[in-house]
């Protein structure tokens, strides 16, 4: 009897999903297939019971749950299969995830299986590989693709860092920009064996687009030695990322100031430099009081000196203190911006939250 209640409630909710599905698919499809996007979202659990989310990979589905402990394994099928059946998709297509919020990040690009079967799926006229069934991500985060049509538009001729690469997309799109070189850094080997077989695919050549396997701030302090320069960056880390060297713990809420002012002294000052810095962490708030902002577009302005009399840059020191927490000199630049709603395609928006934050740093 109890059983018979779930599943009439389980297939009230699968048509109100297929339903609303159905209608999006209708409208995206038209619009994406023009602009040749294969990949895009079609529910982030809109309705509040029914905590899924599911994206349209070119034919395929892959259908999520936001997890949670009571969770009954037979609801995600029974919702997967509703909407594969409405957009004729068949099951083979269709893949099941689970994610997890809150402290979860360190897991996100773990392995669920092992297959390595990767499909190539376009974004424009750029093509990425994409895994379906081993990690809870597939390859490419589709809630950039504005963004990284900004940085190509931005890339002409520029020295372009990527950190947190992940994939390469932003990479593959600066150089198809006409960026004179890119640097795509991650610590994992994955990572960048992924980022490279994305630029082969996309005829970039590695010769000056480098690969560079590394924790960031390693990376950042040898840059900085090094006197690397860069015009153009994307900055765009996990939320929280552990890792067995304690130093390398990571907490944006914490050590976004201490990232970003690293990256600002990487930044050349003789030219408008531009920083993206996102994050997907819902609560985030950027320390606006450890910048030093010569124009600001926020509606608490910060005290600002006139362009003319930018300061000059102090020496910039960071690292971590004792306690583990890392001690930032304030941070000089011209301008700091938000600027998500630019950057969130239709797909992607929702009333409920706001898929990433992004803000547009001019050193
Ligand atoms: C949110 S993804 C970045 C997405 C990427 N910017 C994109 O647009 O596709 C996070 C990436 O950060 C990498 N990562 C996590 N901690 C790191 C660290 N300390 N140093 C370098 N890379 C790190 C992970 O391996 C993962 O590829």
């Amino acid at each position: 009897m109890a059983q018979n209640k779930h599943n009439e409630k389980y297939l009230d909710q699968a048509l109100m999903l297929s339903n609303k599905v159905k209608k999006k698919h209708k409208h995206l499809n038209k619009r994406y297939s023009k602009q040749n996007i294969d990949i895009f979202r079609l529910y982030d659990w809109d309705i509040p019971e029914i905590r899924a989310v599911v994206d349209w990979y070119s034919g395929h589905l892959v259908v999520a749950e936001y997890a949670r402990k009571n969770s009954d394994p037979a609801w995600l099928p029974v919702m997967a299969g509703a909407v594969a059946q409405t957009l004729g998709v068949d099951m083979a297509k269709v893949h099941l995830k689970k994610r997890y919020s809150g402290y979860q990040d360190g897991n996100r690009y773990e392995r669920v299986a092992h297959t390595d079967k990767k499909i190539v799926m376009s974004e424009r006229d750029l093509e990425f590989y994409i895994n379906l069934h081993d990690y809870v991500d597939t390859g490419l985060f589709s809630d950039h693709r504005n963004t990284r049509q900004m940085v190509r538009q931005m890339a002409q001729g520029k020295d372009f860092l990527n950190l947190y690469c992940y994939t390469g997309a932003f990479s593959c799109y600066a150089a198809k920009g006409g960026a004179k070189t890119t640097v795509s850094v991650d610590r994992s080997d994955t990572a960048i064996q992924w980022a490279k077989e994305n630029m082969e695919l996309n005829g970039i050549s590695l010769k000056e687009n480098t690969l560079v396997k590394a924790h960031t701030f390693d990376f950042l302090e040898k840059a900085r030695k090094k006197g690397q320069m860069f015009d153009l960056a994307v900055v765009d880390p996990p939320s929280f990322s552990s890792s067995r060297d304690s130093r390398h713990h990571f907490d944006i809420a914490r050590d976004h100031p201490a990232l970003l002012k690293s990256v600002v002294e990487l930044m050349r000052k003789d030219s408008d430099s531009t920083i993206f810095f996102s994050t997907n962490h819902q609560d985030f708030e950027l320390y606006m009081d450890k910048f030093v902002v010569g124009e600001s577009s926020g509606s608490k302005r910060p005290e600002r000196p006139e362009r003319s009399e930018k300061p000059e840059r102090s020496g910039l020191e960071t690292g971590a203190s004792e306690d583990g927490s890392f001690e930032t000199q304030r941070c000089f630049v011209r301008q700091i911006r938000e600027i998500t709603p630019m950057t969130i395609p239709e797909d992607y928006r929702t009333p409920k939250k706001k898929i990433h934050r992004c803000w547009k740093i001019i050193v």
